[in-house]
């Protein structure tokens, strides 16, 4: 078994791949994603969702779209989606994020973009496709992901014109309709930062066969929510007195009624922290970074322990938290592309991460 290149089977910067229209694009990722296989209008309505959710308002990236409009005219389904002011900044596999259950899958393939407009900026998009399971990603009737693992794996025996081919063959396969998940943000085009995730959610102008909504996000507790006294209070400090070693370990999912629809931090202010005031005491004693890593798990705490708001910069270089993942990456894939079953916690894979402040 080769051991595993991290520029060659799991992250990927190089200009001669990422700026390949061929290969992908905003554009294209668009059009890949978008039920009418152009984007245009998914892009408008999701640009202008920002400035209409409740739980925050954003208005530069509908602004952003009425300069579309003035350039491109009033239909954005005739829009010419690769003049826009987007690069992408990086492709990414995720075989860490693989669900090992019988009924699992193999994790994820990842394309993130940056604006690279004056105005909409700084604003970095993520476009999640699932990695599902083959058949030979079962092994004694084990879902082992090993055939998908192999797969990544073997490119680092590759190089050059033969690494590229066999890459544009596998992006195309990653990149496809059926496998689009959601997208998720980070973004300063308003202070403080802010992380969202959109999901698909029916139209309910009945206009687009779906539109792009924010759900609880993934991991991410409603810190500010959750530290208020009420029952809503009480019953998650119930709950993570009653799952405290599993949170501890950053092994338990968190519920959706804990978690918040988007979440923000300003620069150069330390985070307020979750507060534990009320748990247990001998709880606390023996589990002194249980707040650290209930925390850990989440868009907010992971993307500002190790890093400066952004994992994937617009010059395609990593921060120092991404570089530790990757390594950490690479030694999953080869366990994987082994046979083995290696467990991946919530959040960081490095052996020992950054703590939240
Ligand atoms: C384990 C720590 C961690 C957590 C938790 C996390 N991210 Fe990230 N994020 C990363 C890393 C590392 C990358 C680089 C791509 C990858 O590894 O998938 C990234 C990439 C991104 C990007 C592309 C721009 C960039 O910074 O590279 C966006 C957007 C993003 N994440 C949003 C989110 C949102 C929204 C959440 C919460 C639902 C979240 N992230 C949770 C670590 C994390």
């Amino acid at each position: 078994m080769p051991s595993v290149v991290i520029e060659r089977s799991l992250f990927w910067s190089d200009g001669a791949l990422l700026d390949d229209p061929q290969v992908v694009s905003f554009a294209k990722v668009m059009a890949t994603v978008a039920p009418d296989g152009h984007g245009g209008k998914l892009l408008s309505a999701w640009f202008h969702r920002f400035a209409t959710t409740p739980h925050s308002e954003r208005a530069l990236p509908a602004q952003f779209i009425d300069q579309v409009v003035a350039a491109q005219g009033a239909d954005p389904s005739r829009w010419d989606l690769s003049t826009l002011p987007f690069k992408v900044t990086g492709l990414h596999s995720r075989m860490d994020l693989a669900d090992l259950s019988p009924q699992g899958h193999c994790g994820e393939f990842r394309v993130s973009v940056a604006s690279t407009d004056v105005t909409l900026q700084p604003f970095h998009v993520l476009f999640l496709f699932r990695q599902p399971l083959l058949p030979g990603d079962t092994h004694d009737g084990q879902v082992t992901c090993e055939q998908t693992a192999r797969a990544w794996a073997d490119l680092s025996t590759l190089d050059g014109a033969a690494l590229n081919e066999r890459l544009k063959l596998a992006f195309a396969q990653a990149m496809t309709r059926e496998r689009f998940l959601l997208l998720e943000t980070v973004e300063f085009t308003l202070a403080p930062w802010e992380w969202r995730q959109w999901v698909k959610a029916a139209d309910p102008s009945g206009q687009l066969p779906f539109v792009l909504e924010n759900p609880p996000l993934f991991q991410q507790v409603d810190v500010e929510g959750l530290n208020a006294p009420g029952p809503r209070r009480d019953e998650f400090l119930a709950w993570v007195e009653a799952n405290a070693d599993l949170l501890d370990a950053r092994r338990q999912a968190i519920p959706e009624r804990f978690r918040a629809p988007s979440v923000r931090v300003t620069q150069g202010i330390p985070r307020p922290p979750l507060s534990l005031d009320g748990l247990d005491a001998g709880t606390l004693a023996r589990l002194p970074d249980l707040r650290a890593n209930v925390e850990l798990v989440g868009c907010a705490a992971c993307h500002t322990a190790d890093a400066e708001f952004v994992q994937t910069k617009a010059d395609r270089t990593v921060s120092p938290f991404y570089e530790k993942e990757l390594k950490a990456r690479a030694t999953h894939l080869e366990a994987m592309a082994r046979g083995e079953r290696p467990v991946a916690p919530f959040g960081p894979l490095q052996q020992t991460p950054k703590l939240p402040p």
